[in-house]
């Protein structure tokens, strides 16, 4: 099939790799994926989480891949460009993964937002110096001063709505640029910054006392704690980690290059990805450790507990602003692939500008997620199906519209694209035909693992 050359794409194979790690890097590696390793059974969550990141994820991700370079296409576009399928009114039907994918994209951006406006306005206290005070307070005072903190970040609207604003606006800023002087240009400026950064932590939180703590709370394997739950937490967050499901990885590949390395890329951000997961954890759980505080916690460890062991190190406030800048590079990376999402649907399909396409999308991100991240949301307030809209667009996207997407996906390239359609897009037109074993085993698990393993999970999420 011929390619459609992109006449804006992202320029090496180098920037490739950090704007697609970019997309993988996110809040998912600072406050998910270490906590969850931590009571999850360590090394026993790991081990099950790579399982999952080779078997089903970069398998997936290839599929992605194949669907967007080989159309130069957004996710609901592209099925009315591949040629190559042998049914080809089944693409239709699959074209509804398109929609789901544009669905996810803009839900989980209501809420990320939100969160992410929450790091930047931390990242302002840390900077003005806000929690230096922690450091001579006993801890029990120092508790009590970082939960009243959060909850007022939380519950102030206008301060997180502001945060939120500042936040999108960024994200408008970058992808208004274009991909590459927007996009690819941050991304591989930021990508950088924050493995020093991180690397800074890690130096700082290893030679502390309870360093060994902190090392065998993330690392220790406690096969007791398998069990069906564990399993699912498990393969939702290799899919969300790799921003499977989500329309970025189509969106993205259409950037690419003829000549792109897909297998390469695909494990390249995979394996980096969970080796800065892992530098996360190691920055976070000796400090923790060494002040007693509860490592098990998910937005308390990043907003409660992190701001107050941190800031009682020796030149904590340093680290701390390093820590939150970090995090906040990592959130907004992510954000702005996820956003260029609907703004390459928008400008393609409508064939308007691309600046235009990038207001208007952020413009409904900011109001849909303002009011989902509001207090009177969060407390109260609207309510679909019982949850707050906070917790709604979480739980719709993660248990429903990925699961179902990544199914659809897997089932489209492993049944109704021609096979040699998909071999010669991953293997560069057979010039990277060493790779052909491990493109079948890609082929079987897109048409038996991927569907068994994806609806058992998707059903006992249920039970
Ligand atoms: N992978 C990102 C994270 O871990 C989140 C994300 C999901 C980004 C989907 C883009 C697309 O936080």
């Amino acid at each position: 099939m011929s390619k459609p050359q992109n006449k804006e794409g992202f320029s090496s194979a180098l920037t490739i790799f950090f704007a697609t790690l970019g997309s993988a890097i996110g809040l998912g590696n600072i406050w998910k994926f270490p906590y969850l390793t931590g009571v999850n059974g360590g090394a026993a969550f790991i081990i099950i989480y790579l399982g999952f990141v080779l078997i089903l994820g970069i398998p997936l991700m290839l599929a992605e891949f194949y669907i967007g370079r080989s159309t130069g296409s957004n996710p609901i576009g592209a099925f009315d460009k591949i040629k190559d399928s042998k049914w080809p009114k089944a693409n239709k039907i699959f074209k509804v993964s398109g929609v789901f994918t544009m669905i996810t994209s803009m839900f989980v951006m209501f809420y990320y937002s939100a969160v992410a406006g929450w790091v930047y306005s931390y990242l302002f206290k840390a900077i003005k110096g806000d929690f230096n005070v922690l450091a001579t307070m006993n801890v029990s005072d120092a508790v009590n001063f970082t939960k009243t903190s959060f909850t007022q970040t939380v519950s102030d609207g206008k301060v997180a709505v502001f945060w939120q604003f500042v936040v999108l606006l960024i994200v408008t800023i970058v992808l208004a640029k274009g991909v590459q002087k927007g996009i690819e240009k941050v991304t591989s400026t930021l990508m950088p910054v924050l493995l020093v950064l991180i690397v800074v932590c890690d130096v700082r939180a290893l030679m502390l006392s309870k360093a060994g703590e902190g090392i065998s709370f993330l690392m220790k394997p406690d096969f007791s704690k398998v069990s069906t739950d564990m399993i699912l937490t498990a393969m939702g967050l290799a899919f969300f980690k790799l921003a499977i499901a989500m329309g970025v990885l189509i969106v993205f590949s259409g950037y690419y290059k003829k000549d792109t390395n897909l297998i390469g890329i695909s494990f390249k951000v995979a394996i980096s990805d969970v080796v800065i997961s892992i530098m996360a954890g190691l920055a976070i759980f000796p400090v923790v450790f060494e002040f007693g505080l509860n490592p098990s916690e998910g937005a308390g460890l990043l907003f409660q507990s992190i701001p107050l062991s941190f800031a009682k190190l020796p030149m904590g406030n340093i680290l701390l602003i390093a820590f939150f800048l970090l995090t906040a590079i990592a959130a907004t990376t992510a954000m702005i692939s996820l956003s260029e999402v609907p703004v390459r649907f928008l400008s393609q399909q409508f064939n308007i500008s691309r600046k235009l396409s990038v207001i208007i999308s952020t413009s409904i991100m900011f109001l849909i997620g303002a009011l989902t991240v509001h207090p009177s949301s969060i407390f109260g307030g609207v309510r679909i199906f019982n949850k707050n809209l906070f917790d709604f667009f979480d739980f719709t996207t993660s248990n429903v519209l990925i699961p179902i997407t990544g199914l659809l996906t897997a089932i489209f390239v492993g049944y109704v694209i021609n096979k040699k359609s998909f071999v010669n897009e991953i293997t560069n037109e057979g010039a990277l035909a060493k790779y052909k074993g491990f493109v079948n085993f890609v082929l079987f698990s897109l048409k038996v693992l991927c569907p068994i393993l994806i609806i058992l999970i998707f059903i006992s999420s249920f039970k």
